[in-house]
């Protein structure tokens, strides 16, 4: 067994240890490889002050996987013997079908209600910039980006209010279309604001020509207003350490 040393594939920071790769080679997942492995780590974590283990994304910048794939029972089965527990079990891969795809009537009738209250969409157009960064620097500091102003306007739909950003979702093509972020300001939230933005972007993305749209590791209890495919679930898991 290598080392773990400061720079290791493992992180800490005040109280809080983190291991966002746990990876044991299948030949040996039923020997006792992981609990020496684990309890190796804890150790190393409890030297330095750690109290909260947790498996899985360390924190935004720290993510080299989403979680433990829930198709690994023998990884999970490790780790709950060890005293982990689950804390999030909602992150997804999903894959949504465009070829057919059509605005759903509830979500026709979400963007007309929001209307009347004065919330609209609308494209990233270079105007709205600076309000948009200015939000995005306010409400969701790790989604800013410098850049922003090379990216294309049609690749970011903006909800407003009264002249205010009040929301986002940023969309962009590599291999195939995928969503990487959608967020709406805490006070708007459960309007179907978020939802309207992203059946917006689904639409933009067939105008296009995409035929299929995917997203990776995100909360399935919002996302899952597309009717996607689900093909990936991950598991978090933490531990108390004594
Ligand atoms: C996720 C987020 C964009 C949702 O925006 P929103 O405008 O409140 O979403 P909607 O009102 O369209 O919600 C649609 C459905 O998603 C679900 N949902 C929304 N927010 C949720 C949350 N925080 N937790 C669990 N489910 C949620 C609900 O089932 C809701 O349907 P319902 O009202 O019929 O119950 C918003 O909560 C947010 O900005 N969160 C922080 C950023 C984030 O996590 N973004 C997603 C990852 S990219």
């Amino acid at each position: 067994m290598s080392r773990l040393s400061d720079s290791s594939l493992a992180f800490y920071r005040e109280t809080l240890a983190g291991l966002p790769v746990f990876f044991i080679h299948p030949k040996y997942v039923r020997g006792d490889v992981g609990d020496i492995l684990l309890r190796y780590i804890i150790d190393f974590f409890l030297a330095r002050g750690g109290r909260y283990a947790k498996v899985g994304p360390f924190d935004y910048k720290v993510r080299f996987l989403n979680g433990i794939d829930s198709r690994y029972t023998e990884i999970l089965g490790i780790l709950s013997k060890n005293g982990f527990e689950v804390t999030d079990a909602d992150q997804a891969d999903i894959v949504k079908d465009l070829e057919s795809f059509e605005m759903p009537i509830w979500v026709k009738g979400a963007h007309q209600s929001l209307h009347r209250e004065n919330i609209t969409f609308g494209f990233c157009e270079p105007i709205f910039l600076q309000k948009y960064q200015k939000f995005l620097m306010e409400h969701f500091p790790y989604w800013y980006d410098p850049k922003e102003a090379q990216v294309d306007p049609r690749l970011r739909i903006l909800a407003f209010h009264s002249g205010d950003v009040i929301g986002f979702t940023a969309y962009a093509k590599e291999e195939y279309w995928y969503i990487w972020a959608t967020g709406v300001r805490t006070d708007f939230r459960w309007k179907k604001i978020g939802s309207v933005l992203v059946f917006l972007a689904l639409e933009e993305m067939k105008g296009r020509g995409a035929s299929k749209m995917c997203i990776s590791d995100c909360p399935l209890s919002f996302y899952k207003v597309v009717e996607g495919k689900v093909v990936r679930r991950y598991i978090c898991m933490g531990k108390a350490l004594k």
